[in-house]
């Protein structure tokens, strides 16, 4: 499974490519207002650090707009940007043209399949349907990934689901045994990731013992 970091701060997402796991980056319009920055700088700066998918989102509620924001972000790395597209009529219009004219899109804001099902009619690089937006409301939000794998599945569509709104390291267990293509996760999620009590207890172990080896 790809991982992509759900961010628009460079210091984390520099910080994540140091790693070596890094696959893609996710932003939306929330997550570049948390950093207080320029978009297109932003933008520009994550587009240096990673080589892969990087998704913007538009702000326009017609499909023309849609279109005409894309092809503007498309300029800045037109191998790597991806446009974020809400999940409406005109974002399915604006999806149809990008895909005709081989810019790269994600479809956001999928909270139901057959919200992803027609996405990926419509030719969206990626869908991305919102797990924890609907576990807070009482919905099981990994119910939507299984039945989409499933149905992408059943038609061979080659749409990516990227998992989002990732609230816990479960989400990204779930995703990975639902066999979902990617999941973008918070620095803080994937730093949760990482952890296990019994592998700090285990180094510590092995470099305490390892002082207790008589040197030369
Ligand atoms: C995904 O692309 C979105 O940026 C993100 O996962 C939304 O997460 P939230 O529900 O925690 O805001």
């Amino acid at each position: 499974m790809k991982i992509f970091i759900d961010s628009a701060d460079v210091k984390e997402i520099r910080e994540l490519a140091s790693w070596g796991i890094i696959d893609g980056v996710t932003t939306n319009p929330s997550l570049v207002a948390k950093t207080g920055r320029e978009i297109t700088e932003c933008v520009t700066e994550i587009c240096q650090i990673v080589d892969g998918p990087i998704s913007v989102e538009v702000i326009s509620t017609d499909a023309v707009g849609m279109v005409k924001e894309a092809e503007e972000w498309a300029k800045v790395n037109p191998k790597n940007i991806t446009i974020k597209i809400p999940m409406c009529i005109e974002g399915l219009k604006a999806v149809k043209i990008l895909t005709e004219n081989e810019i790269k899109t994600n479809v956001t804001l999928i909270f139901s399949p057959n919200q992803a099902l027609l996405a990926a009619k419509a030719g969206a690089t990626f869908i991305s349907p919102f797990v924890g937006r609907l576990d807070d409301i009482s919905h099981f939000g990994m119910e939507i990934v299984n039945d989409v794998v499933q149905i992408y599945n059943n038609y061979g569509f080659a749409t990516e689901i990227i998992v989002a709104s990732v609230r816990n390291p479960l989400h990204v267990v779930e995703a990975a045994r639902m066999g979902a293509h990617i999941s973008t996760v918070p620095f803080g999620v994937l730093k949760q990731m990482v952890g296990h009590p019994l592998t700090d207890a285990g180094i510590k172990k092995f470099f305490d013992d390892y002082q207790k080896i008589p040197k030369k």
